[in-house]
């Protein structure tokens, strides 16, 4: 039997966010943001049509949920700061039963000894913002920078772990090159932009908190997908692998580590006319405002080989230079149509150790969504998900491995404690230790794994 001890203090956790688990809750003044503007045009692009205003009701139940959280041993959440539920409009006007919320969920996250750790934007934009263009206007960048300092004006006295952004990437990935997020848009250029005044609005957060003086610490959490070629013998295959490593991880990781974006992504968007536009100073504020620590976000590894055929698109897309493959018998997480290879996860790790400083870092989410879960309740009302146990356990494993080898690991956090809202798959995959069933909010019960994870938290160890 192996022991896989971990160093003290290290945080054992979960992670959520506003708008997949507070709903819409309108009658607090909360403005609209792009998920409840996309469900209402068009309510069938999401699963089950069940939209944003239902999740799992965090706004009026979160004291249950925040007790129960606890008893799985989880002593640090992160959850984000809706931008449309704090700052009421373009002007900058603050919605202080907004503010109080937050306090209120702040406090009882303390009172239940579990640290907050709160991100500023996750995947939500507001609409007043959005008619404007979003990320794609700069305004936009300097109101973001705004709505930060608001937030830390209010809540670092209590709050010492921040988060800029959660997966920057997605937005220009999902939003404007392959349409699975709002506004459906598909134009590469547009999507460099996005990507640039993102990773912009996230060096100036980063800036108001140090001028501010919080003495705290400020990080970004990345989905970094570890990108393995088909063939490392064929030099095609490696070259389309270092491509999509460039687009979708070192476009953030790069700037938000160590304050340069990558030569090589510089020459081919010049190469493709998609340099965004940019100022000398904004790059010296991307330069000089890196961050104190990473959280990584880890699903699934990105497996590439390169292109056979020319893409035929009337953009510029990033697949211009890979294209995708799915090894033969790899595990699948077939709910989510994801590969699990935990492995990717010791990788991640060895490359921060290696290529980014040894950086501090912790793992911000990993988890395993699962469809139709209610086919392994037990008789007592339980849901038997010994896989989910599996599925950290392997993943852990790997990660004492790379703590053994000198990372500089200090946590580990699961998405999500509880079910939620996932986006346009809405309930389709749970992930939770704890069951919501979205016709009874009032309700929500534990599963097999968190009674597994409790015991993991409350030694700082497990065994095989
Ligand atoms: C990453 C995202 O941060 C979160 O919003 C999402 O629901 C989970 N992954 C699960 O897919």
């Amino acid at each position: 039997m192996k022991e896989y001890q971990f160093k003290e203090g290290f945080l054992w956790g979960g992670a959520c966010s506003a708008v997949q688990c507070e709903g819409r809750s309108p009658e607090d003044g909360k403005q609209d943001n792009i998920w409840d503007q996309w469900y209402r045009e068009d309510p069938g692009a999401f699963y089950q049509g069940v939209g944003p205003e239902v999740t799992s009701d965090f706004y009026h139940n979160y004291e249950q949920l925040i007790k129960m959280m606890r008893e799985c041993g989880i002593t640090s959440f992160r959850t984000s700061l809706q931008w449309a539920r704090i700052i009421s409009d373009r002007d900058g006007a603050v919605n202080r039963k907004g503010i109080g919320f937050y306090h209120r969920v702040i406090d009882a996250l303390l009172d239940n000894g579990i640290e907050p750790i709160l991100c500023l934007n996750h995947f939500d934009m507001p609409m007043y913002w959005m008619e404007k263009g979003g990320f794609e206007c700069r305004e936009t960048v300097d109101a973001f920078a705004a709505f930060a300092r608001v937030c830390y004006g209010e809540f670092s006295g209590k709050v010492r772990r921040w988060v800029t952004f959660n997966e920057p990437v997605i937005t220009p990935e999902q939003g404007y090159l392959y349409l699975h997020h709002y506004p459906l848009v598909q134009d590469g250029r547009r999507a460099a932009q996005v990507a640039y005044y993102i990773q912009l609005a996230s060096s100036m957060a980063v800036e108001a908190y140090r001028q501010m003086g919080c003495s705290g610490q400020i990080g970004i959490v990345l989905n970094l997908t570890p990108t393995y070629c088909r063939d490392p013998e064929d030099e095609r295959d490696r070259q389309a692998a270092y491509a999509a490593d460039l687009f979708f991880n070192r476009s953030f990781l790069d700037p938000s580590v160590k304050g340069e974006y990558p030569a090589d992504l510089v020459r081919i968007l010049e190469e493709n006319q998609a340099v965004p536009v940019h100022t000398e100073q904004e790059l010296e504020t991307i330069r000089r405002n890196t961050v104190d620590y990473l959280g990584v976000n880890y699903y699934h590894p990105r497996r590439v080989v390169h292109r056979s055929r020319p893409l035929e698109s009337d953009t510029f897309m990033p697949d211009r230079y890979f294209e995708y493959y799915t090894p033969e018998n790899c595990r699948m997480n077939k709910s989510r149509g994801w590969e699990i290879y935990e492995k990717g996860l010791y990788d991640i790790g060895i490359n921060i150790r290696d290529h980014y400083g040894n950086i501090p870092w912790m793992v911000t989410e990993n988890g395993m969504g699962v469809q139709d879960e209610e086919q392994f309740l037990n008789e007592e009302g339980m849901v038997e998900d010994s896989y989910r146990v599996e599925f950290i356990k392997d993943h852990l494993r790997r990660l004492h491995k790379a703590i053994e080898e000198g990372c500089n690991c200090f946590g580990y956090h699961m998405w999500c404690p509880f079910d939620s809202w996932s986006w346009s798959n809405a309930y389709k995959n749970r992930y939770g230790f704890i069951r919501i069933d979205i016709n009874d909010h009032a309700r929500p019960s534990f599963k097999r794994s968190a009674a597994w994870f409790r015991r993991v938290s409350d030694g700082n160890r497990f065994t095989d």
